[in-house]
């Protein structure tokens, strides 16, 4: 159970996310390094919290051309994360470039490639936007569905989708596909801004491969005590 839960570290500086790591790494499997905290102190805390032997998913959500997203995805690898994700509305061939660079870099160092993610439809868009301000005929299922697939065919190895979604995306692209999932929140922790919730049960039970747990353990007075009553 501990090694499909990544702590996120939504926080400002390098002492406060070594804090949490040193606190956590015994209870969770990995820790997500996203864009607050690596525009904050850069990326070299990457590779500070590997040196304390945790894996980190580097949420930076890459999307631009092939070229440079293969740059990018390159870079990635020699950082050490162990996930990271790009936008899978970026296009097949910008998805493709990204793998072939990531399994490049990786041979070359004698390391796995990390696992690159998809980000399909941002869960905090509706489906009104999603027609009406990016133009998309498609339902939002349709579309998360439809990317999903897209990732998939591309070589990714999973998408980031909500907990709701997760049926959508088996349907289309089958078990063999990791789906990592946000919008946690046990029984006794509150839900800030997250509007559709599920508890770390109910995740695994939809089918939720990896499940990004943020304030409920970062947050907590005491973050350990809160890691050993997630499954409660
Ligand atoms: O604190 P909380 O558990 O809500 O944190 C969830 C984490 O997952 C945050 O880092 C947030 O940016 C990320 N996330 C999300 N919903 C998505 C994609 C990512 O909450 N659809």
């Amino acid at each position: 159970m501990k090694e499909k839960v990544i702590a996120a570290l939504d926080v400002e500086t390098e002492e406060q996310a070594l804090s949490l790591t040193k606190k956590l790494k015994d209870y969770v499997g990995a820790f997500k390094v996203g864009l607050q905290l690596y525009n904050n102190v850069g990326p070299g805390i990457v590779k500070k919290i590997a040196d304390q032997g945790c894996k980190v998913f580097l949420d930076l959500k890459f999307h631009d051309i092939p070229n440079t997203v293969a740059g990018a995805a390159e870079a990635v690898v020699g950082l050490g994360a162990f996930m990271f994700n790009v936008h899978a509305a970026g296009g097949k061939k910008m998805m493709q470039e990204a793998v072939k660079a990531a399994q490049r870099k990786a041979a070359q160092l004698g390391i796995a490639k990390p696992l690159i993610i998809g980000v399909t439809v941002l869960t905090s868009m509706t489906e009104a936007e999603l027609q009406q301000e990016i133009g998309i005929q498609k339902t939002l299922p349709e579309q998360v569905a439809a990317l999903a697939l897209s990732a998939k065919e591309a070589g990714l190895d999973g998408v980031v989708a909500s907990a709701q979604e997760i049926p959508w995306i088996r349907e289309v692209c089958g078990t063999d596909f990791l789906i990592v999932t946000p919008g946690i929140r046990p029984t006794w922790a509150a839900s800030d801004d997250q509007a559709r919730i599920v508890t770390p049960q109910q995740a695994l039970d939809l089918g939720a491969d990896y499940l990004v747990i943020g304030r409920p353990l970062t947050a907590a007075a005491d973050p350990r005590e809160a890691a050993q009553r997630l499954w409660g």
